[in-house]
């Protein structure tokens, strides 16, 4: 397992890109599944989940190859298999976005039931109400999720749930929906960017989709879709962590290939919190911190709120800027589990049922700290990069998952992240990075 070594305290200063958005591409290249020829999907990020849905997608019978130029073409050569085997289930969540592809293109989908999850529990019983609805057969057999149907029919069909509405629900049950036959009205959608991004892609296909970005959605039953080439809007997610990431550097960075409409919320908190942030250029954001930083009370919603997936990472700044400052996640109430790392570089965070309390500290100190999950593992590596002396992050695979190469991008703007396996550094005796920095 790999690790990182973080030497902090340096402002981070230059410029830096984001890469296409890991939660469009993936529901994206599940929905390849519907298509007749070659889908090529470009902008797509390099990261571990990309390649554990690829590898999934293969056993689908779909073949899938990254090209030269870096895109991603996907075809599918054979439509015997249409089994989501558990290795691949298990170590993706979003491996249950093929459901919805291939109960409307092959009638039939056997997918493990995902696991736990590290940020809480994750049902999809939204999803498997929405297959019902379309006129499926729903059935668990083995651990086993079976949904079957000769011809899945319109419907209205409420998506709401207990915490609001599904992203990747939304997504499933709006794919399989393209091919009902008659008028489906999705109530209650999701209005993530992501939703809206996979209504285009499918619309580019010859779906006929009205209402995504509103909470109702209608979607007109065709025959047949056929595959188009199509770009992955900028994820938003990293585009915010690169904001964090200045910020908590005190830092100036220029981020380009943003979508600044995405950031909303998220702008909008963090100037409230005092960073100072400038359109500066199409797709382009300035970040600088020019006066001192304030504390805030916020709260992780449904889009067009702030993204759960944003929590840990702004969490993590306000642990730095003086006063108190209150993180509520309304989406994944029990994704706090950075807050105990966090308090081990001498963070003051006090959790309590959905929301953590946090009281700012002059300085974070560095520590031997635990990933446990992607946006956990980010926001260490945040902590790290503003934090006096070293900090070594324990299994960053969690990072690896939902990020494309970000230390190289970090430390091209100036922050010292070494990666090394875990056995190299308990190795070395005393003070490993520094042996490891010199080696390097
Ligand atoms: C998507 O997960 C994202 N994943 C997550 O990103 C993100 O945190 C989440 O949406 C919320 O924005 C992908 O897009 C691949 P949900 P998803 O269904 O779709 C409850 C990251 O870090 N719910 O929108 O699985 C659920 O428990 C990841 O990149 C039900 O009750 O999330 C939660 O409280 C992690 N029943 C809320 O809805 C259901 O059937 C929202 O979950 C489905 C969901």
């Amino acid at each position: 397992m790999d690790v990182f070594v973080v030497q902090g305290g340096t402002p981070l200063r230059g410029s830096v890109s984001v890469s296409g958005s890991k939660n469009a591409a993936l529901p994206m290249m599940a929905t390849a599944l519907l298509a007749r020829g070659t889908t090529v999907l470009r902008r797509v990020p390099d990261l571990v989940d990309v390649r554990t849905l690829s590898s999934l997608m293969k056993t689908l019978g779909c073949d899938v190859i990254r090209e030269v130029d870096g895109s991603l073409s996907l075809e599918v050569i054979d439509e015997d298999c249409s089994e989501a085997d558990y290795d691949l289930v298990r170590r993706m969540r979003a491996s249950v976005c093929v459901m919805g592809p291939l109960l409307a293109r092959r009638g039939f989908a056997r997918v493990s039931m995902p696991g736990g999850c590290n940020i809480g529990h994750r049902p999809i019983d939204i999803h498997l109400r929405g297959f019902t609805e379309l006129g499926a057969d729903v059935r668990f057999e083995s651990g086993d999720i079976v949904v079957q149907a000769t011809q899945l029919k319109g419907a209205e069909i409420n998506l709401d749930g207990p915490r609001g509405s599904t992203v990747t629900g939304t997504c499933n049950v709006m794919s399989a929906a393209t091919l009902a036959s008659g008028r489906t009205i999705l109530t209650g959608v999701a209005l993530e960017p992501e939703v809206v991004a996979l209504a285009e892609f499918l619309n580019a296909m010859g779906a006929n989709i009205s209402g995504h970005g509103t909470s109702t959605i209608e979607i007109e039953g065709v025959e047949a879709l056929n595959a188009v080439e199509q770009t992955v809007i900028p994820d938003r997610i990293e585009a915010a962590t690169l904001i964090v990431a200045a910020a908590i550097t005190r830092g100036t960075v220029t981020i380009d290939g943003v979508e600044a409409s995405h950031l909303n919320a998220v702008i909008e908190i963090l100037r409230e919190i005092g960073v100072t942030i400038e359109e500066t250029g199409l797709s382009q954001l300035q970040i600088t911190v020019d006066q001192k930083l304030s504390p805030v009370q916020l709260t992780a919603l449904p889009y067009p709120g702030i993204p759960t997936d944003d929590q840990a990472q702004l969490t993590t700044l306000l642990a730095t800027v003086s006063g108190k400052s209150v993180v509520r996640d309304q989406v994944f109430p029990d994704r706090f589990m950075h807050c105990a790392e966090l308090n081990r570089m001498d963070a003051n965070i006090r959790q309590e049922r959905d929301r953590a309390f946090i009281t700012g500290v002059p300085q974070l100190q560095g520590a031997n700290v635990m990933a446990s999950d992607l946006r956990a593992s980010a926001a260490l590596v945040l902590a790290a990069m503003a934090a006096k002396g070293e900090t070594v992050i324990h299994r960053i695979y969690h990072l690896d998952r939902g990020y494309s190469a970000l230390e190289t991008k970090l430390n091209s703007i100036g922050a010292n992240i070494i990666r090394c396996r875990e056995e190299d550094l308990s190795q070395l005796q005393d003070s490993p990075a520094k042996q490891l920095r010199r080696s390097a």
